[in-house]
């Protein structure tokens, strides 16, 4: 599927990994804690789904462990590959979304870039103008309404 985000790029969703995938690699997690959403709130661009850059000689899967623990606390109990998508900018890059149950928040003195977690029924609690851009995206929210069921199944 294709989508067109905020600024223009073209972002290409697909239900499967890829193997064309650009060199630069990121993670981005959709989190059921107890049923509900936890987000995490960055410092510039507001509340989003936690995610982040893939590090040098770190696997997506530890990525995604480790920006989940130091956006929001979060423990993982359990995760599951959903979709990649790529996203068309002047360098492209790509993110592997992954459905994450977190069992556990621990609370830390330090979110590094952001304000720490922020636990929601749904994203209409979030009030417009503290979203980030990702709470806003068409491919997100599109993946979000794959996974709706999911929340109320096995909350
Ligand atoms: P960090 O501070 O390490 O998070 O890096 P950064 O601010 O350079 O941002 P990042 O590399 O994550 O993203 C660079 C640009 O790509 C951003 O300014 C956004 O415009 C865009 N971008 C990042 N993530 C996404 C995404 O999931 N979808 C879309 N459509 N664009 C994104």
């Amino acid at each position: 599927m294709i989508f067109t985000d905020y600024v223009g790029n073209r972002v290409v969703l697909h239900f499967k990994h890829t193997t064309d995938q650009p060199v630069s690699k990121h993670v981005l997690m959709i989190t059921n804690y107890k049923g509900q959403l936890l987000l995490t709130h960055h410092n510039n661009r507001g509340i989003e789904f936690p995610g982040g850059k893939v590090e040098q000689g770190e696997t997506t899967i530890q990525a995604m462990h480790r920006e989940l623990y130091e956006e929001t606390g979060g423990i993982a109990e359990s995760y599951e590959f959903i979709a990649t998508y790529t996203v068309n900018d002047t360098i492209p890059f790509s993110k592997d979304v992954f459905y994450v149950k977190v069992s556990h928040i621990d609370q830390l003195s330090n979110y590094l870039e952001t304000n720490g977690p922020v636990i929601v029924k749904s994203l209409d609690e979030v009030v417009e103008e503290d979203k980030s851009f990702l709470l806003k995206d068409h491919c997100i929210l599109y993946i979000l309404e794959t996974l709706k069921e999911r929340f109320n199944v096995e909350a």
